[in-house]
Protein backbone atom coordinates (compact mmCIF):
# COMPACT_ATOMS: atom_id res chain seq x y z
CA UNK A 1 0.00 0.00 0.00
CA UNK A 2 0.92 3.44 -0.77
CA UNK A 3 -0.26 6.76 -0.18
CA UNK A 4 0.37 9.69 -3.00
CA UNK A 5 -1.72 12.75 -4.05
CA UNK A 6 -4.44 11.83 -6.71
CA UNK A 7 -3.74 11.99 -9.90
CA UNK A 8 -6.05 13.18 -13.08
CA UNK A 9 -6.17 9.43 -13.97
CA UNK A 10 -7.43 8.54 -10.23
CA UNK A 11 -11.00 10.90 -11.12
CA UNK A 12 -13.76 8.10 -12.30
CA UNK A 13 -12.05 5.84 -10.34
CA UNK A 14 -12.35 7.80 -6.89
CA UNK A 15 -15.85 8.57 -7.64
CA UNK A 16 -16.42 4.91 -7.56
CA UNK A 17 -14.72 4.23 -4.63
CA UNK A 18 -16.43 7.13 -2.85
CA UNK A 19 -20.05 5.48 -3.94
CA UNK A 20 -19.37 2.23 -2.69
CA UNK A 21 -17.73 3.14 0.34
CA UNK A 22 -20.82 5.63 1.59
CA UNK A 23 -22.96 2.75 -0.25
CA UNK A 24 -25.80 1.96 2.92
CA UNK A 25 -24.22 3.88 5.91
CA UNK A 26 -27.02 5.22 7.36
CA UNK A 27 -25.32 8.77 7.96
CA UNK A 28 -25.01 8.88 4.22
CA UNK A 29 -27.42 10.36 1.74
CA UNK A 30 -25.50 9.58 -1.30
CA UNK A 31 -23.86 13.19 -1.76
CA UNK A 32 -20.37 12.35 -1.33
CA UNK A 33 -19.09 11.59 -4.81
CA UNK A 34 -20.36 14.64 -5.62
CA UNK A 35 -18.80 16.71 -2.88
CA UNK A 36 -15.53 15.46 -4.19
CA UNK A 37 -16.21 16.32 -7.44
CA UNK A 38 -17.48 19.88 -6.57
CA UNK A 39 -14.84 20.40 -4.39
CA UNK A 40 -12.04 19.66 -7.38
CA UNK A 41 -13.60 21.33 -9.35
CA UNK A 42 -13.35 24.70 -7.50
CA UNK A 43 -9.79 24.07 -6.43
CA UNK A 44 -10.62 23.45 -3.15
CA UNK A 45 -9.18 20.46 -2.55
CA UNK A 46 -6.22 21.21 0.08
CA UNK A 47 -6.03 17.57 0.71
CA UNK A 48 -6.54 15.26 -1.87
CA UNK A 49 -4.97 11.27 -1.09
CA UNK A 50 -5.07 8.06 -2.63
CA UNK A 51 -4.26 4.67 -0.83
CA UNK A 52 -2.81 2.84 -3.88
CA UNK A 53 -3.08 -0.82 -3.08
CA UNK A 54 -1.71 -3.48 -5.83
CA UNK A 55 -1.97 -0.73 -8.36
CA UNK A 56 -5.47 0.57 -7.77
CA UNK A 57 -7.32 3.32 -5.55
CA UNK A 58 -8.14 1.68 -2.61
CA UNK A 59 -9.04 4.34 -0.03
CA UNK A 60 -9.15 7.79 0.00
CA UNK A 61 -9.01 11.34 1.86
CA UNK A 62 -9.90 14.89 0.79
CA UNK A 63 -9.59 18.40 2.84
CA UNK A 64 -10.80 21.72 2.30
CA UNK A 65 -10.57 24.95 3.54
CA UNK A 66 -13.72 25.76 6.29
CA UNK A 67 -14.56 29.62 7.38
CA UNK A 68 -15.02 30.12 10.95
CA UNK A 69 -17.22 32.78 12.20
CA UNK A 70 -17.81 33.64 8.79
CA UNK A 71 -14.38 34.52 7.78
CA UNK A 72 -11.58 32.72 5.53
CA UNK A 73 -9.71 30.68 8.45
CA UNK A 74 -6.43 28.67 8.07
CA UNK A 75 -8.56 25.76 9.44
CA UNK A 76 -9.60 22.36 6.89
CA UNK A 77 -12.44 19.90 7.11
CA UNK A 78 -11.25 16.32 6.71
CA UNK A 79 -13.68 14.32 4.75
CA UNK A 80 -14.91 12.52 2.71
CA UNK A 81 -13.12 9.36 3.66
CA UNK A 82 -13.34 6.47 2.32
CA UNK A 83 -11.91 2.83 1.83
CA UNK A 84 -13.15 0.18 -0.32
CA UNK A 85 -15.30 -1.96 1.88
CA UNK A 86 -13.67 -5.30 0.92
CA UNK A 87 -10.23 -3.28 2.45
CA UNK A 88 -11.76 -2.02 5.14
CA UNK A 89 -10.03 -2.59 8.63
CA UNK A 90 -6.44 -3.13 7.66
CA UNK A 91 -5.31 0.34 8.53
CA UNK A 92 -5.74 2.24 4.98
CA UNK A 93 -8.38 4.53 6.81
CA UNK A 94 -5.95 5.45 9.94
CA UNK A 95 -2.80 5.71 7.30
CA UNK A 96 -5.12 7.98 4.97
CA UNK A 97 -6.18 10.23 7.77
CA UNK A 98 -2.28 10.84 9.37
CA UNK A 99 -1.38 11.38 6.09
CA UNK A 100 -3.59 14.00 5.81
CA UNK A 101 -3.27 15.76 8.94
CA UNK A 102 0.46 15.67 8.64
CA UNK A 103 -0.09 17.12 4.83
CA UNK A 104 -2.26 19.93 6.22
CA UNK A 105 0.25 20.64 9.65
CA UNK A 106 3.43 21.22 7.00
CA UNK A 107 1.08 23.48 4.73
CA UNK A 108 1.07 25.94 7.92
CA UNK A 109 -2.65 24.79 8.74
CA UNK A 110 -4.03 26.10 12.16
CA UNK A 111 -6.08 22.80 12.50
CA UNK A 112 -8.82 20.70 10.91
CA UNK A 113 -12.17 19.48 12.10
CA UNK A 114 -14.19 16.60 11.54
CA UNK A 115 -17.39 15.29 11.46
CA UNK A 116 -18.14 12.01 12.25
CA UNK A 117 -17.86 9.38 14.59
CA UNK A 118 -16.16 10.02 17.92
CA UNK A 119 -14.58 6.19 18.54
CA UNK A 120 -12.71 6.83 15.00
CA UNK A 121 -11.78 10.02 14.87
CA UNK A 122 -10.19 10.22 18.53
CA UNK A 123 -7.72 7.98 18.49
CA UNK A 124 -6.51 10.80 15.97
CA UNK A 125 -6.65 13.59 18.79
CA UNK A 126 -9.43 15.34 17.29
CA UNK A 127 -12.35 16.21 20.22
CA UNK A 128 -15.13 18.65 20.75
CA UNK A 129 -13.48 22.28 20.72
CA UNK A 130 -15.71 24.40 23.50
CA UNK A 131 -16.78 27.52 21.18
CA UNK A 132 -15.57 26.03 17.49
CA UNK A 133 -19.68 24.30 16.98
CA UNK A 134 -21.37 23.09 13.97
CA UNK A 135 -25.03 23.57 14.16
CA UNK A 136 -26.94 20.34 13.28
CA UNK A 137 -25.65 17.07 14.34
CA UNK A 138 -25.01 16.73 18.34
CA UNK A 139 -21.83 18.18 19.42
CA UNK A 140 -20.03 15.18 20.17
CA UNK A 141 -19.71 14.53 16.30
CA UNK A 142 -18.38 17.63 15.60
CA UNK A 143 -14.88 17.77 16.82
CA UNK A 144 -11.30 19.49 16.00
CA UNK A 145 -7.88 18.99 16.27
CA UNK A 146 -5.84 22.69 16.90
CA UNK A 147 -2.13 22.24 15.35
CA UNK A 148 -0.72 25.26 17.18
CA UNK A 149 -2.44 27.03 20.51
CA UNK A 150 -4.24 30.13 18.52
CA UNK A 151 -7.73 30.01 19.91
CA UNK A 152 -10.55 29.76 17.75
CA UNK A 153 -13.70 30.28 17.90
CA UNK A 154 -17.58 30.87 16.63
CA UNK A 155 -19.45 28.88 13.61
CA UNK A 156 -18.02 26.76 11.27
CA UNK A 157 -18.60 26.34 7.66
CA UNK A 158 -17.92 23.77 5.07
CA UNK A 159 -16.87 24.84 1.44
CA UNK A 160 -20.61 25.09 -0.54
CA UNK A 161 -19.96 21.89 -2.62
CA UNK A 162 -21.25 20.22 0.96
CA UNK A 163 -24.39 21.58 0.50
CA UNK A 164 -26.60 21.35 2.93
CA UNK A 165 -24.64 18.28 4.48
CA UNK A 166 -22.17 20.31 5.76
C1 LIG B 1 -14.30 4.88 8.21
C2 LIG B 1 -13.32 4.23 7.24
C3 LIG B 1 -12.69 5.29 6.35
C4 LIG B 1 -12.23 3.57 8.07
O1 LIG B 1 -11.30 2.96 7.20
P1 LIG B 1 -10.60 1.57 7.61
O2 LIG B 1 -9.47 1.36 6.66
O3 LIG B 1 -11.62 0.50 7.74
O4 LIG B 1 -10.06 1.95 9.07
P2 LIG B 1 -8.82 1.38 9.85
O5 LIG B 1 -8.51 -0.01 9.33
O6 LIG B 1 -7.78 2.38 9.90
O7 LIG B 1 -9.45 1.30 11.29
C5 LIG B 1 -10.35 0.30 11.58
C6 LIG B 1 -10.92 0.61 12.94
O8 LIG B 1 -11.86 1.67 12.80
C7 LIG B 1 -13.09 1.25 13.35
N1 LIG B 1 -14.15 1.91 12.61
C8 LIG B 1 -14.35 1.92 11.28
N2 LIG B 1 -15.45 2.63 10.99
C9 LIG B 1 -15.93 3.09 12.17
C10 LIG B 1 -17.03 3.89 12.54
N3 LIG B 1 -17.91 4.36 11.64
N4 LIG B 1 -17.21 4.16 13.86
C11 LIG B 1 -16.35 3.69 14.79
N5 LIG B 1 -15.29 2.94 14.49
C12 LIG B 1 -15.09 2.64 13.19
C13 LIG B 1 -13.08 -0.24 13.19
O9 LIG B 1 -13.97 -0.84 14.10
C14 LIG B 1 -11.64 -0.57 13.54
O10 LIG B 1 -11.45 -0.52 14.93
P3 LIG B 1 -10.21 -1.25 15.67
O11 LIG B 1 -8.97 -0.61 15.17
O12 LIG B 1 -10.45 -0.95 17.12
O13 LIG B 1 -10.33 -2.68 15.29
C15 LIG B 1 -13.97 3.13 6.37
O14 LIG B 1 -14.57 2.19 7.24
C16 LIG B 1 -15.03 3.64 5.42
O15 LIG B 1 -14.73 3.96 4.27
N6 LIG B 1 -16.28 3.71 5.86
C17 LIG B 1 -17.39 4.16 5.04
C18 LIG B 1 -17.30 5.65 4.80
C19 LIG B 1 -17.20 6.44 6.10
O16 LIG B 1 -17.91 6.19 7.05
N7 LIG B 1 -16.29 7.43 6.12
C20 LIG B 1 -16.05 8.24 7.29
C21 LIG B 1 -17.00 9.40 7.36
S1 LIG B 1 -16.36 10.83 6.47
Amino acid sequence: MSIRPEAPADVAAIAELVRRAFDGHPHSDGSEPGIVDGLRADRALSVALVAEVDRRVGGYVAASPVRIAGRASSWHGLGPVAVEPALQGRGLGAALVQAALAQLRAAGAGGCVVLGEPAYYGRFGFAPLPGLVYPGPPAEYFMALAFGDTVVQGEVAYHAAFGGAR
